[in-house]
C-alpha cells in the first residue's frame, strides 16, 4: 500500500497543530494505519510569513486549486475558515473523490446538511469533529456512542472564548477586554471575536448538535441567540455572593411541543458541574431516554486538542479510503428531516 498524502488548507493556530501532530505521533499513526500519511501540500495566504522550523517550506503554496486538484492529494483538511472559498475547495473535492476533514462550524452550521449529501452522493467521507468542542469527540458520540437513544436535550459550554473570558474576569479581575486580549493571543478566539462574544460560534455549534441529535436539519436561524459583551465584573461578583456563577450555556431541547435551541449567559449554582468549567474548557451534557444524563469535559479549543479531533477524523477518512468505504456513515444525513414544520 503507499502511503497516503494530505493536503492542507490553512496553516494556523489548528493547521500548525495538524502538522505538529502527524510529525510527533508518525509511529502510532502508521502503526494504527498500516501506511504512512504524510502532508504533501499546504495552502497558505501569506508565502512570505514566519512558520517555525517544523514545516518544509517547499510544501507552502497560496492557491487552493493547487491542492483540491492535485491527483497525488488523496485526504485534503480544510482549516482555513470562512464561508465561500472553503465551501467551493470542499464541495471541489468531494466531486475529486477526496474525503475531506474540516474544523470550520461557521460552514457546517450554514451548509453542512448540503455538503454532506455531496459527500454521500460522491460516496466520499466528510468528517467535522473539531467543529465543535474542540478536543471533545462530541460528533463521534451523537453519531455513534449514543446512536441507540432517543436524545431529549442538550446543555453545555461550547465556547472556549467566553468561557475563558468570564473565568478570567471572575478569578483574576481582568477587564473582559484584557481577557478578550490574551484569549486571541492563546488562538482561542475566531479572527472575528464578535461571534464568540456574541455567542453566534455557540448557536453554530448547537446547531450542529441539535441536528444530529435530534435528526432534523436545525439551521443557525432557528437558534435564538444572546451575547455577553454586557457581564461586568460585578455582575460577576454579585453572583458569586449569591451561589451562583455566570455561564455562557448552549440549549438544545426536545418536547411533546418541538424543539427549542438557544444560546445565553445564565446563572447557575455554585454547585453545578457545569460551573467548575474553567478558562478554554468545555463541558457538554447529553441527557437520552434511556442512558439517562451522560458528561463530556475537555478542551474546547486551542491548538494542539483541536488537532487531536483533526487527526483523529484524518485517520477514520484514510482508513476508509483504504478499506473503499468512503461515505458510509452511521449517521445518513438524507434522513434528516427539515426542523421547520415536521415536528412532532
Ligand atoms: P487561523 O487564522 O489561525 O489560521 C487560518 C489559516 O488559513 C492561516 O494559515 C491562513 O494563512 C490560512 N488562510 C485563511 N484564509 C485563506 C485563504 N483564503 N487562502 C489561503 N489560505 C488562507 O485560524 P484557526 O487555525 O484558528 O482556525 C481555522 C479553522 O478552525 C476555523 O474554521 C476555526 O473556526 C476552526 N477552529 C478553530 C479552533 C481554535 O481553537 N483556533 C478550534 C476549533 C475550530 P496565513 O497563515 O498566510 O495567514
Ligand atoms: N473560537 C472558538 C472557541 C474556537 O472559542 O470555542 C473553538 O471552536
Amino acid at each position: 500500500k503507499k502511503d497516503l498524502t494530505i493536503g492542507m488548507l490553512g496553516f494556523g493556530t489548528v493547521g500548525s497543530g495538524v502538522a505538529t501532530m502527524i510529525r510527533d505521533n508518525e509511529k502510532e499513526l502508521t502503526q494504527r494505519l498500516g501506511v504512512k500519511v504524510k502532508i504533501g501540500k499546504i495552502v497558505v495566504r501569506d508565502m512570505e510569513k514566519e512558520r517555525g522550523t517544523y514545516v518544509d517550506h517547499g510544501v507552502l503554496c497560496s492557491n487552493v486549486s493547487d491542492v483540491i486538484h492535485d491527483p497525488d492529494i488523496d485526504v485534503v483538511v480544510e482549516v482555513m475558515g470562512g464561508i465561500e472559498e472553503a465551501k467551493y475547495a470542499i464541495q471541489e473535492s468531494l466531486k475529486a473523490g477526496k474525503p475531506v476533514i474540516t474544523a470550520n462550524k461557521d460552514l457546517m452550521a450554514i451548509h453542512g446538511h448540503s455538503l454532506l449529501r455531496l459527500a454521500h452522493e460522491n460516496s466520499c467521507d466528510l468528517y467535522y469533529e473539531a467543529s465543535v468542542a474542540g478536543g471533545i469527540p462530541i460528533i463521534r458520540t451523537l453519531e455513534d456512542g449514543l446512536a441507540s437513544d432517543r436524545i431529549s436535550g442538550i446543555m453545555g459550554i461550547v465556547n472556549g472564548t467566553t468561557n475563558y473570558i468570564l473565568t478570567k474576569m471572575k478569578e483574576e479581575k481582568w477587564s473582559y477586554e484584557e481577557a478578550l486580549t490574551k484569549a486571541q493571543e492563546l488562538g482561542f478566539a475566531e479572527s472575528d471575536p464578535t461571534s464568540d462574544v456574541e455567542g453566534l460560534d455557540a448557536a453554530r455549534k448547537m446547531a450542529i448538535l441539535a441536528t444530529l441529535a435530534f435528526s432534523m436539519e436545525v439551521h443557525l436561524e432557528d437558534v435564538s441567540v444572546e451575547g455577553m459583551t454586557a457581564i461586568s465584573t460585578e455582575d460577576l461578583e454579585l453572583a458569586e455572593q449569591f451561589g451562583y456563577s455566570v455561564k455562557m450555556l448552549g440549549f438544545a431541547q426536545r418536547d411533546e411541543d418541538g424543539i427549542d435551541v438557544s444560546v445565553e449567559p445564565v446563572f447557575l449554582a455554585s454547585s453545578h458541574p457545569l460551573s467548575s468549567v474553567r478558562n478554554e474548557y468545555n463541558a457538554v451534557y447529553i441527557y437520552g431516554d434511556a442512558v439517562g444524563e451522560t458528561m463530556f469535559y475537555g478542551p474546547g479549543a486551542g491548538s494542539m486538542p483541536t488537532a487531536t479531533s483533526v487527526v483523529s477524523d484524518i485517520l477514520a477518512a484514510c482508513r476508509n479510503l483504504l478499506l473503499g468505504v468512503g461515505g458510509k456513515r452511521s449517521h445518513n444525513p438524507m434522513n434528516s428531516r427539515h426542523l421547520k414544520g415536521e415536528d412532532h
